[in-house]
């Protein structure tokens, strides 16, 4: 029986596998806490995107890997397999994907607070595109570019005035974020007539990106309209073309039973049929298209795996299960309330009860998720996994209470093999003087 995700099932004697595999025995065998990242999964969500793409534009579109999702050398390993870009927003992400072999010229340098150094960091290293924020940015690449001699490809980026409908923290479309240049004020067509006058930069586009954990149908048909209608400013006032157009990330997963599954090829169907539509009404020439998939590409693809440390049963109150894990490695029900869907690991039962899933990390707020519904005879030493942990979690995982990041470990035919390893006690002081 499929449970949330079709990667997630029972054996007949009720041990959980994930990618067809027992999560005890991979607790055991590496230790918890865990992250395990099924890798068909992965390469699936990604072809996605490249078979859509390539269906609605031929060679005209790539897809692009948001790896701030989950950032280590085998998941830029696999997006280049998979043949898609990546969007890095680090001198940090920058240097795994390169060191992992993933070619320079399909990196798209994201972030709204690049310094100096990151600038001529990635310059040097020839990163394909600079996806610009503000002007302060555009003066200081064009100098940068002009100095190594070379003409940098970027997007702008603009603020379209969306709001996606999601959760605030992750809002980025509407005209006040700190994100871009927004469009209602005027300034972004100010921006792309300072980057037309800069001549070390080639103007391949624009960006834009509202959201994340997106589920409203019409919200990227509305970023075409938005967008399209500003392209053809832009061409009747400017004479300019726009060459690219990169939409962002955004599409939800399912975190619970209840959400809705979203139908990716169907939603990327509709929005390129909508930019057709639009392009020809405007007399524009159909731009490279672009989107950046973070978290349809990873989540539902990791699972979390901790072990019991204590249940502790406050009558007439509360029920905690206590786990070797927390806001640490996942920080996400802290942050933002997100949900999370929470299984026994280790057997079913018809007898329940209902817990708060807890962290070991001092503070009363490191919890994982509240209400969830375990085994009532849950005690030490049994596992427990969390599902759809494979986007945001390893990635904005801390070493708070000096406790080390649990290690990646990739499935795939029925095999494990570690993709970043368990942090030691040497690792948390070796930065120490
Ligand atoms: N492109 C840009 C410019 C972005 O800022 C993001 C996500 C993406 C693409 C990928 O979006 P996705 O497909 O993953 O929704 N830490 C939060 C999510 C932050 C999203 C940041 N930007 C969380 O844990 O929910």
């Amino acid at each position: 029986m499929m449970l949330l995700s079709e990667n997630i099932t029972r054996a007949p004697d009720g041990t959980l596998l994930f990618a067809g595999q027992s999560v005890p025995a991979l607790a055991e065998r590496y230790g918890t806490p865990l992250y395990l990242m099924d890798e068909e999964r992965i390469r699936q969500n990604c072809r996605r995107y490249t078979a859509t793409f390539r269906e609605c534009f031929g060679e005209d579109a790539l897809p692009v890997y948001a790896s701030k999702a989950a950032s280590f050398r085998q998941m830029y390993r696999i997006a280049a397999e998979e043949g898609l870009g990546a969007d890095v927003v680090s001198a940090g992400e920058i240097h795994t994907a390169l060191t992992a072999g993933f070619p320079a010229e399909k990196l798209f340098f994201h972030g709204d607070g690049k310094t100096d150094a990151d600038i001529h960091y990635a310059v040097s290293e020839r990163v394909g595109f600079f996806v610009v924020d503000n002007p302060e940015e555009l003066e200081q690449l064009a100098r940068e570019a002009a100095r190594q001699g070379i003409r940098q490809k970027v997007l702008l980026r603009i603020t379209p005035g969306i709001d996606p409908h999601t959760y605030k923290a992750v809002t980025t479309g509407t005209v006040d974020v700190k994100f871009g240049v927004p469009m209602e004020t005027g300034q972004a067509f100010a921006f792309v007539k300072q980057a037309l006058g800069l001549p070390a930069l080639e103007v391949r586009g624009l960006h834009c990106h509202v959201g994340s954990q997106v589920f409203d149908e019409t919200v990227f048909e509305d970023c075409v309209d938005v967008m399209t209608a500003f392209m053809a400013r832009l061409k009747r006032e400017l004479g300019y073309e726009t060459g690219m157009l990169n939409l962002g990330g955004g599409y939800g997963v399912r975190y619970l039973d209840t959400d809705r599954r979203v139908d990716i090829p169907a939603r990327i169907r509709s929005v390129a049929a909508r930019l057709k539509a639009r392009c020809e009404e405007l007399d524009l020439s159909l731009p490279f298209f672009v989107m950046e998939p973070g978290r349809s590409i990873v989540a539902d693809a990791g699972m979390t795996v901790y072990t019991v440390s204590s249940v502790k049963r406050i009558p007439g109150y509360k029920y905690y299960v206590v786990v070797d894990g927390g806001m640490a490695d996942n920080p996400r029900y802290c942050l933002y309330g997100a949900p999370y869907t929470v299984l026994h690991a280790d057997r079913e039962t018809a007898f329940y009860a209902v817990y708060d899933l807890a962290g070991r990390c001092c503070e009363s707020g490191d919890i994982i998720q509240p209400t969830v519904k375990l085994p009532d005879d849950t005690r030490r030493g049994d596992h427990i996994a969390v599902c759809t942990t494979g986007a945001y979690n390893y990635s904005m995982a801390s070493n708070y209470n000096r406790l080390g990041r649990p290690p990646v470990v990739m499935l795939r035919d029925g095999e494990s093999c570690l993709a970043v390893r368990r942090e030691t006690l040497e690792d948390l002081t070796a930065l120490d003087c």
